[in-house]
């Protein structure tokens, strides 16, 4: 038999081969190897069953899949090894994950401690955190980092008045924990998901978090949720963070959640997420999983820097090895044929204020800037409904685009990482067509295929 050919299969990030796969866990580099683990579900593609799989790279460009790494086995995760993350100590790596468990209809969590000396085997430990009294059992995605005297984890967190909140711990050994406190618990809904705290330099440290709002609607429960975050200070000595902003989008797309950072060994803060935020229909309808039976993807590694009063995200310079070769435009107006779905585009303009408009793929994508109004839009086609949506951003002046696209996935960098649109498109393979206006003299358009 003929194997049908997947138009959508992605050639530079990571998607399951079966089943679905959710949030990046356990991000880290160790002992020379890149290990990016993740929420999988390897029977079915729905959200069932939860264990954790893993890739590990050297470059992160490209992986290899290792299959299931932390599977629920114990009565404390039977239900789910649900998202957390990972440290090194002592040239070992602790993984730290919620065990989710249902019983006659009701959830208990525990933090639960996994630990490995090879990175394939798995240990798991007695070791487990219980929801201190404060909290329902919405309480899950351990992250844990090493503070000046001692460990921390912060856990997501709901309170009992049903008020979304980020829960502190404290350990000096990494196995048995301490509750401190509340570290934050201002505008995250009803319940705050993968929390993250990092410091992006002396002054400022950057809450990651995600919010979520669970109505119920007649007999169903709607839940609706994003990913933000913060800019403040973590002071160790009193456990708080202070902030005086509004939590703020991680990313102006459409598909983006749950993001995780470590820090690799150059020093540089990288930050992955999931690629999707489908509502259960377009699941169900998502053209790999109809044909393919698979669902999703993670999103390119960035790194986060903080510049000009801005948090920025700016695509591994790894990513450049999949140059083939460069072509250049330079007409105010021009039609070219891609290769592939797999390229990267990129423009740097000197007249920032005229507009640009970039067609890709016969219409799958369309960046539109207007600078009368300073917004950029982006628009895609809907696989469900068949209808076009936008995703727009106020940006006032525009200096550059960078995009990077693999079949089925597009990530758009405006200004060297001040937005990015992250998303999700599918389209016919011989959709290859790009047409762009608004070029002015002096600027050029560089085609890279992959
Ligand atoms: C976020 C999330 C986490 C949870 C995991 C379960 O997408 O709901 O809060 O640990 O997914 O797969």
């Amino acid at each position: 038999m003929k194997q049908m050919n997947n138009p959508y299969k992605l050639a530079y990030h990571i998607e399951p081969a079966t089943g679905l796969l959710n949030d990046p866990n356990g991000l880290i580099k160790f002992k020379d190897t890149f290990y990016f683990f993740h929420q999988w579900n390897r029977f079915s593609t729905d959200h069932s069953y939860k264990e954790w799989g893993l890739f590990t790279s050297n470059d992160m460009v490209h992986w290899s899949n290792h299959g299931s790494a932390i599977i629920p086995d114990r009565d404390i995760d039977m239900n789910g090894v649900y998202s957390g993350s990972a440290v090194e100590h002592d040239e070992k790596m602790y993984l730290y994950y919620t065990g989710n468990v249902k019983k006659d209809m009701k959830r208990k969590s525990y933090q639960c401690i996994s630990i490995s000396e090879d990175g394939r085997t798995f240990i798991k430990q007695a070791n487990a955190i219980e929801t201190p009294d404060e909290y329902t059992e919405n309480f899950r995605d351990p992250k844990v980092w090493k503070g000046t005297k001692n460990w921390w984890m912060i856990v997501g967190a709901q309170t009992k008045e049903l008020k979304g909140a980020v829960a502190l711990f404290s350990s000096e050994n990494l196995l048995e924990w301490n509750y401190e406190n509340i570290l934050h618990d201002v505008g995250l809904d009803n319940m705050c998901e993968c929390p993250d705290l990092i410091s992006i330099n002396e002054d400022i440290d950057i809450l990651l978090c995600c919010p979520q709002k669970i109505a119920e609607v007649g007999s169903t429960t709607q839940v609706s949720s994003y990913s933000a975050f913060l800019a403040g200070k973590f002071n160790e000595d009193s456990q708080s963070f202070h902030t005086d902003m509004y939590l703020e989008l991680m990313d102006q797309g459409f598909d983006f959640y749950a993001p995780q950072t470590f820090m690799d060994n150059q020093g540089r803060r990288i930050v992955v997420a999931w690629m999707s935020r489908m509502t259960d229909e377009e699941e169900l309808l998502c053209p790999t999983n109809k044909l393919f039976n698979y669902l999703h993807c993670l999103t390119l590694p960035r790194v986060l820097t903080w510049e000009d009063n801005m948090l920025k995200q700016k695509p591994i310079t790894e990513l450049k090895k999949l140059r083939k070769k460069k072509e250049q435009y330079d007409l105010p107006e021009n039609t070219f044929e891609l290769e592939s779905g797999h390229f990267e585009i990129h423009l740097i303009r000197t007249h920032t204020h005229s507009d640009f408009d970039i067609q890709l793929r016969n219409k799958a994508i369309t960046i539109n800037y207007n600078s009368k109004n300073q917004v950029l839009f982006v628009e895609r086609e809907n696989w469900v409904s068949h209808k076009r949506e936008y995703k727009s951003k106020q940006v006032n002046q525009l200096k550059s685009l960078q995009l990077y696209s693999d079949n089925s996935t597009i990530e758009i960098f405006i200004n060297d990482g001040e937005s990015v649109f992250s998303m999700r498109y599918f389209t016919q393979e011989d959709d290859l067509t790009v047409h762009y206006k608004g070029l002015k003299q002096g600027e050029i358009l560089n085609y890279f295929p992959f």
